[in-house]
């Protein structure tokens, strides 16, 4: 009943179409007309303030694949093994696309064995720090190397629409903030131009590297990527909040399974790491910053955050010391970060006081 008590506020303020009848697609619970790629990378744009431009895969910083030894998944391992598809990935590319102070575009191409010149998995996320506004783009297959423009009509590389690409989630696993800060990417932290922001010590515009993830605002750009949100924890006596966010997600008024707190804290800690090589120097553990080796407090307060975020996506109760707060939503949703009140999960206590983490360990 909340539900609709909200959407009926929704549609008065902003008078969207598609809002109405029974349905609020802040909410999941309506839709938006869905937009062709032209419309959605207009909308990117204005609310950005800094294009996708054409570019060449090729042209990107690869990214190492340092000691690779094997071959094939899942026989080969790496020190920095990629995190979503759990391989190593010879051949793949990242580069920044256009970069200012308030924005950035960045491209990752991912090789996954296809021949020189072409690419399987092309990637773009469009990000403006100030305003939070983000965009996602997707094209997935047999790709080449030279992207067009997702805005160029006459554009011939075959970018996914915005309502296939919001298909496949990207807020399932980029929750935390923009970008997924994997120990893969951040090898390129010390890249001139290239580089993850959120990775380099020294940048104190796409960084610094200990406080990005922390604050930096989220919300979704276009009409199918409306119904997307995410939600930070609090967990009492764990330190992981002392750097960044540890997040959840939901889309179309479901909550994911996937994601920091569910999935990549309790893999940043643990013992082993799909397609890695053994912990060591040279190829240190994922988190915390600093450490070599596994440690067994660590990752119980990886796992901590984890049985926190599985009792809010399953509806409660929450652990004591255990609380959530709704930060990133659909950029037409009110209030635009995201309908706490709906947000609260069911029969939850009363929220705890935000706890300020201890233990910071740079
Ligand atoms: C199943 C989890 C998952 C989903 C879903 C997902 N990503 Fe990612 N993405 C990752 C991970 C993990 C990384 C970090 C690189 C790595 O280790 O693979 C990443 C990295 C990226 C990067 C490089 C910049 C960065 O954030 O590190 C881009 C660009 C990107 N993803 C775009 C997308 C888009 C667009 C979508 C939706 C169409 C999407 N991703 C969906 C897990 C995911
Ligand atoms: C001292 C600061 C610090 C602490 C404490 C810390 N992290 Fe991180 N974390 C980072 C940095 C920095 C990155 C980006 C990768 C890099 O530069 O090494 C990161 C990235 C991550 C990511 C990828 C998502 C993102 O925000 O980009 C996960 C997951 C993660 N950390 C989990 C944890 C967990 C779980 C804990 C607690 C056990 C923890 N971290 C504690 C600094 C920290």
């Amino acid at each position: 009943m909340r539900g609709i008590a909200v959407a009926s506020v929704c549609c008065v303020a902003f008078g969207l179409a598609g809002c109405g009848d029974d349905g609020d697609p802040c909410l999941g619970t309506g839709t938006l007309p869905t937009e062709s790629l032209e419309e959605f990378s207009g909308k990117c744009l204005e609310a950005i303030g800094l294009p996708v431009p054409a570019f060449n895969c090729d042209e990107g910083t690869l990214v190492p694949t340092t000691n690779l030894t094997g071959v094939g998944t899942p026989d080969e391992t790496c020190d920095a093994p990629n995190v979503l598809n759990h391989e190593c990935d010879p051949g793949s590319k990242f580069q920044v696309l256009a970069q200012t102070e308030e924005a950035i575009v960045v491209a990752h191409c991912r090789k996954r064995g296809l021949p020189d010149g072409f690419y399987e998995d092309i990637a773009v996320i469009q990000y403006n720090q100030v305003n939070g506004a983000t965009c996602f783009y997707q094209a997935l297959g047999n790709l080449p190397a030279e992207v067009s423009a997702p805005s160029d009509p006459d554009g011939t590389f075959p970018w996914q629409t915005p309502e296939v690409t919001a298909g496949q989630n990207c807020v399932s696993c980029h929750d935390n903030g923009p970008l997924v800060r994997s120990p893969y990417l951040a090898q390129l932290r010390d890249e001139p131009v290239n580089r993850l922001p959120g990775t380099n010590p020294d940048d104190n515009v796409w960084g610094p590297r200990f406080g990005w993830n922390k604050s930096q605002p989220y919300t979704f750009v276009g009409n199918d990527f409306q119904s997307w949100k995410v939600e930070f924890l609090s967990v009492q006596g764990v330190s992981c909040m002392a750097c960044h966010r540890m997040a959840v997600s939901s889309s179309n008024g479901e909550y994911n399974s996937a994601g920091t707190s569910l999935a990549f804290g309790p893999e940043s800690t643990a013992a082993t790491q799909a397609a890695k090589n053994p912990h060591s120097e040279v190829s240190p553990i994922w988190m915390k910053p600093d450490q070599v080796f596994y440690d067994e407090d660590v990752e119980i307060e990886a796992l901590t955050v984890e049985a926190c975020a599985q009792a809010v996506v399953s509806g409660g109760p929450l652990p004591a010391g255990c609380s959530v707060t709704p930060y990133g939503a659909g950029d037409t949703c009110d209030p635009p970060l995201g309908a706490q009140a709906v947000l609260a999960p069911p029969d939850s206590p009363e929220p705890l006081d935000p706890v300020t983490p201890v233990g910071l360990n740079p």
